[in-house]
């Protein structure tokens, strides 16, 4: 695996690659790898000459210092797992590198669907993540960059900056990893305390029986109905349950009048934020 530190080696070495004709696939990533990443960039291994992995903590998408402090941070188990699943390049620059002195981000209009749900909890948080995919799009270049469902608004927002600014690559969701208690994979899972990590399957298993009852009960209902479960449970605090279109993120006025829609929740397990959803229709 070839490792580097700052855009001018990483953009050389791609341009070679990319005169030989061969076809990059990207996986952006903020570390603290689990099989979740690890799975897109086996996803891009196969579809793609090139599997082209960057590791970097944004600071710009944080609403929340101690959360930026406290990310996990885990670069050389990283690399053996990224080398384990035939990762061909890592990119891993400091922030300097990317930011200079300017450790701010660019403010953009994804047509709404930054105020919804995530962008009203966190503030900013979707111009730091649109000016660090832009960014890493600009230098890599790649020809299809793949980004995991779990993380479904920033899916839809990133494939608005495509849109919007007419960056030539493709954009592809993937299916969300789970452990085997059904628990979302994410960085942030490695924080919990023990009773937090043994409650939070709890996310997971009320989205489904939500689901399940999706139809009988109506929006307002099911809605209700999902914050009374979290009220049984302490060590869990309900931040938001939304049902949302799956293009606009916003709630049908009824459930006919969208075609595919999902339920998305955030849940706070003592200090971590645990995010997740799953398909309704
Ligand atoms: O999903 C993430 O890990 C981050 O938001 C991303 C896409 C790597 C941008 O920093």
């Amino acid at each position: 695996m070839n490792i580097f530190n700052t855009k001018l080696e990483l953009k050389a070495f791609l341009a070679e690659q990319k005169e030989a004709r061969k076809s990059i696939g990207f996986v952006p990533t903020m570390g603290a790898l689990h099989e979740g990443h690890l799975s897109l960039v086996k996803r891009a291994k196969k579809k793609n000459d090139l599997a082209v992995v960057s590791i970097f903590v944004n600071p710009t998408q944080f609403d929340n210092s101690e959360d930026l402090k406290k990310y996990p941070q885990t670069l050389e188990n990283d690399k053996q797992l990224l080398e384990s699943v035939g990762c061909d390049v890592l990119f891993v620059p400091t922030v300097k590198e990317i930011y200079d002195n300017n450790i701010n981000s660019e403010k953009f209009d994804f047509d709404g669907l930054e105020h919804e749900m995530e962008g009203k909890f966190r503030e900013g948080h979707f111009d730091g993540v649109g000016t660090i995919v832009k960014a890493f799009l600009e230098i890599i270049m790649p020809d299809v960059a793949y980004f995991g469902k779990k993380d479904f608004q920033q899916l839809q927002i990133v494939k608005k900056l495509v849109e919007k600014y007419n960056i030539p690559v493709e954009i592809k969701g993937r299916p969300i990893f789970r452990e085997d208690d059904g628990l979302a994979m994410s960085s942030r899972n490695a924080r919990l305390t023990k009773e937090h990590r043994e409650v939070a399957p709890f996310i997971y298993k009320t989205l489904k029986k939500a689901k399940k009852k999706f139809g009988a009960k109506n929006i307002e209902e099911l809605t209700k109905w999902v914050k009374k479960q979290f009220k049984k449970k302490p060590l869990l605090e309900l931040e938001y349950f939304t049902i949302a279109d799956e293009k606009t993120l916003k709630t049908p006025e009824n459930i006919e009048s969208s075609k595919s829609c999902r339920a998305f929740i955030a849940v706070f397990a003592g200090d971590i934020r645990l995010i997740d959803n799953i398909g309704l229709k």
